[in-house]
């Protein structure tokens, strides 16, 4: 695979016995899980018990569904959190002030730590493959061409902020008491990194190039937010190719359509808690 080296998610990690490993976990220990309580979220979490499609699947099936779709929530989280290292790193250089670029460094402290919270709990070792959900492709050129103000704006208030829900969805189903109270850490840190987020895009007066680069990406985040399908893509991995009648059953029984216009909603509040409502996005 090409490495690449805009963004930090497909970074490697480097053997546990370097030094450099031992020192990290010196400074940001990370704890062994004695047991894990799986799954992690029931199919109540994915709204999967309303599913005839999904209670007519044998135990077996359902458990492999349930599995997939746990093992992608937490390697959604683990990229996300990695993402922040490079993420903090361009900001600390596009930072004006000494407030700035400290409030940035310890922002990128805090992605480090949340996923050495989270890293413990992944059920299929460290991830590489980004494809999983259109959201990380979108982070990806979204730190590869923007300007400081549209990666605030995007990145810390739309993703964090859309995050902040998303987290407390996870935190608020989660079965097991570790990764419940590792998300309830994580949780307390995203709302500072939003708040940051939203007073630093409040003061800002955008250019007419700065309004068309947030209305692109923007545009580009709505749609990988909306148009993933975890759930149908889990059951076909599991019983191959569904009909469409049975896809808009499915999509249907899980209100797939409900959610896409509450997250569409979501969106334009955070767009219009900083002022950008006049944007359209
Ligand atoms: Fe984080
Ligand atoms: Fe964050």
């Amino acid at each position: 695979m090409e490495k690449q080296l805009d963004h930090s998610m497909l970074c490697e990690h480097s053997d546990e016995n370097t030094s450099l490993n031992k020192i990290l976990n010196k400074l940001v220990p990370m704890d062994k899980v004695p047991s894990k309580t799986l799954p992690y979220w029931s199919a109540e979490h994915y709204d999967l018990h309303q599913s005839k499609l999904f209670q007519s699947l044998s135990l077996e099936q359902q458990t492999q569904v349930i599995f997939r779709l746990n093992q992608w929530s937490l390697e959604l989280i683990y990229f996300i959190e990695k993402f922040g290292l490079n993420y903090g790193a361009k900001m600390i250089e596009l930072a004006d002030s000494v407030e700035e670029k400290s409030l940035y460094t310890l922002f990128a402290g805090d992605e480090v730590r949340h996923r050495r919270l989270i890293e413990p709990f992944l059920l299929a070792g460290h991830p590489t493959d980004i494809s999983i959900h259109p959201l990380l492709t979108a982070l990806s050129n979204c730190l590869n061409s923007h300007s400081k103000h549209n990666l605030t704006f995007t990145i810390q208030v739309i993703l964090e902020g859309f995050g902040l829900m998303h987290y407390q969805a996870l935190q608020a189903g989660c079965k097991d008491q570790n990764l419940k109270h590792a998300l309830t850490q994580i949780l307390a840190d995203e709302v500072n990194h939003h708040g940051m987020g939203v007073a630093q895009t409040k003061s800002v007066i955008l250019s007419m190039a700065e309004k068309k680069q947030v209305i692109e990406s923007s545009t580009e985040f709505t749609k990988s937010l909306t148009s993933a399908n975890w759930v149908q893509k889990a059951i076909e991995l599991t019983t191959g190719h569904l009909t469409k009648q049975q896809v808009n059953e499915l999509k249907q029984d899980i209100k797939w359509h409900q959610k896409q216009s509450f997250k569409i909603e979501k969106i334009k509040s955070l767009t219009n808690k900083v002022g950008f409502g006049d944007l359209q996005l």
